[in-house]
């Protein structure tokens, strides 16, 4: 019986490897477990939502924003807590709206609070205050509008 090289046996059960595992993954059971999941929250009471998820990261934002940081760990904490409120917009639109039918403005706000954030954690990421002022003024603007269409206007946050 002639000698088989063990290399190439090697390299014939990794190609055998590869083969099984693309059709493995292709598997319509795999497929459909992952077109079932979706978000869903965690917190469905809004009251708790805003204490915990979106009240903290205003908290700290509001007195990084206060002034231009001197150094790199207060452009940082202002990344890190931009970037928390502008996914919390894409955590509302999970939400039913607070105590109404109005599904299009509750989904509007939301999305503003995304946009702007989102210009924020960039403007941060260039290190660049006057743009960053301008959108955190634009996203506490949203935050009190969607307090005004469905909280009465509370809370009134200053930016
Ligand atoms: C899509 C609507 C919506 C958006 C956008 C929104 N909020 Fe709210 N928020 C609410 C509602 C509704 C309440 C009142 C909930 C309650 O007290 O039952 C609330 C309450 C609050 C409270 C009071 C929580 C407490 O303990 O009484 C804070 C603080 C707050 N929001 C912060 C924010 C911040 C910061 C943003 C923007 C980054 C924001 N919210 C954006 C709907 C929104």
């Amino acid at each position: 019986m002639p000698k088989i090289d063990s290399k190439w046996l090697l390299g014939l059960a990794v190609c055998g490897f590869a083969f099984a595992g693309t059709f493995a993954s292709a598997e319509p059971q795999a497929s459909h477990e992952h077109s079932a999941a979706h978000g869903e929250p965690v917190e469905s009471n809004m009251h708790e939502f805003m204490e915990y998820y979106f009240e903290p990261a205003y908290k700290e934002l509001r007195s990084e924003m206060a002034s231009e940081p001197e150094n790199n760990t207060g452009w940082k904490a202002i990344k890190a807590h931009s970037l928390v409120l502008a996914e919390g917009g894409n955590l509302l639109l999970m939400h039913k709206p607070y105590k109404s039918d109005d599904v299009k403005s509750w989904r509007e706000h939301s999305v503003a609070v995304r946009k702007h954030g989102g210009e924020l954690f960039a403007a941060a990421k260039k290190k660049d205050y006057a743009a960053a002022r301008t959108a955190y003024e634009a996203m506490i603007g949203q935050c009190n509008q969607c307090h005004d269409g469905f909280h009465h206007g509370k809370p009134k946050l200053k930016p």
